[in-house]
């Protein structure tokens, strides 16, 4: 596989150093790689900005970040927010049309091996047989998860999730058929009365995508704090701020995980605590912090229906060490409002339910539904309906 531009003029190599700090502004805050962010980020970090040093950089970074070899065009290509390498011979992607297989094929499982180290190096991670996954954001913004074979079967995997140049509104994702207006009114009076929320949805139905579109009709004199894996939310407001979690170095040091930064988070006053992607341990300080009036928090959290949210939680907070009993009773009174999201056949995302967190007689939570949203947009109330308007002062 050839991942430089053979055949090009030759240019003058940037310098290191501008490469650098350009990589280091872009990583913090991600976007399309163009010429223009290349100069503003050289003259913010004060080195010099001739055309020659602006170019140099941003073809060394192009190289870096889009020189994905065969997957390259994939990437390109209008639409694509997915590229899914499983080996040297099966390349999917995914157009908004469920997965597709495409003819792209690398020459052997080495070229694949090679393709994920270089872009984990480019992310600064190492990617090798002592830590064999990597989860990252490219500069570019395209977020980069590989497993090395023989971990990965049936060669190394590679998924790659391609960053729109910016995010969705609300009114975008109506016109995407996400939801109708209705439903879009009740997600700006939950945003607005300050409920926490979880999104809710399998893998790639668009819980990111939505939360970030709540954000950012959070009140601009709000503040939000983001803890995330990998900076993925990029809501439009004036007053955000994010912690990253950070995986341990080749020593095994370091690492700085979601829980830990969740408690940081709450000493930095937020007006609204978000939880990119509740995945672990962190489900109890969220929970707990949502408890103790941290009200409006939110998050999203992989489960396959409203209903399975509660078993969810509870696998999560068990295996951190939080009681049964407890993780449901904290559930029940920290949550006030599960959207689950879910993807037809035709691989369209919509928003399929909203539900609320009711507590048993005998103590479990268990998801009632307050709305029902069809494929072709009907809303039907469900027994939760009065609960969640009581909810929202209506
Ligand atoms: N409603 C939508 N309509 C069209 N495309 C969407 C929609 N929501 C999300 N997408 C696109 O689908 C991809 C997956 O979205 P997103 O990252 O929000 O999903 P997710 O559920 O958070 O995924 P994961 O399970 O990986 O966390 C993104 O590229 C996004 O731009
Ligand atoms: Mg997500």
């Amino acid at each position: 596989m050839t991942v430089g531009l053979a055949g090009e003029p030759a240019r003058p190599p940037a310098e290191p150093g501008d490469l650098e700090a350009v990589r280091d502004r872009l990583a913090r805050e991600p976007g399309e790689l163009t010429p223009h962010r290349v100069a503003r980020a050289l003259r913010e970090s004060g080195r010099p900005v001739g055309d020659a040093a602006v170019l140099a950089v941003y073809e060394a970074l192009r190289r870096d970040v889009v020189g994905a070899g065969p997957l390259e065009p994939l990437l390109r290509t209008p639409g694509v927010t997915d590229v899914l390498v499983n080996g040297a011979d099966r390349v999917y992607l995914d157009r908004g049309a469920g997965l597709e297989p495409t003819g792209v094929r690398f020459p052997d499982e080495e070229a694949v091996r090679r393709l994920a180290q270089r872009l984990a190096a480019v992310g600064g991670r190492r990617l090798d047989d002592a830590t064999p996954h990597a989860d990252l954001r490219l500069p570019d913004g395209t977020r980069f998860h590989a497993v090395l074979a023989p971990v990965a079967r049936p060669g190394t995997l590679i998924s790659l999730r391609v960053l729109r140049p910016r995010g969705f509104t609300l009114e975008e994702l109506e016109a995407a058929g996400t939801l109708g207006p209705d439903a879009a009114e009740l997600l700006r009076a939950i945003v607005a009365t300050r409920l926490a929320f979880l999104v809710s949805g399998g893998t790639g139905t668009g819980k990111t995508t939505l939360l970030a579109a709540l954000l950012s009709l959070v009140a601009p004199a709000e503040r939000i704090v983001l803890v995330e894996d990998a900076g993925e939310l990029r809501p439009r407001h004036p007053h955000v701020v994010g912690l990253e979690s950070r995986p341990a170095n080749i020593e095994g040091a370091g690492e700085i995980g979601l829980r830990t930064l969740v408690r940081q988070a709450l000493r930095m006053r937020p007006d609204r605590l978000v939880v990119g992607e509740v995945r672990g341990g962190e489900v109890v300080d969220l929970l707990a912090a949502l408890n103790t009036g941290h009200e409006g928090g939110c998050g999203t959290l992989h489960a396959n229906s409203a209903v399975d949210v509660p078993a969810r939680v509870e696998a999560l907070a068990l295996a951190a060490g939080l009681a049964r009993a407890a993780a449901h009773s904290q559930l029940a009174s920290a949550v006030d409002v599960v959207l689950h999201l879910a993807r037809d056949r035709d691989g369209r995302r919509r928003l399929a339910q909203v539900a609320v967190p009711e507590r048993g007689s005998d103590g479990l939570v268990t998801m009632a539904v307050a709305l029902g949203l069809g494929p072709d947009g009907t809303i039907t109330p469900g027994p939760a309906a009065g609960r969640l308007a009581s909810r929202l002062g209506s």
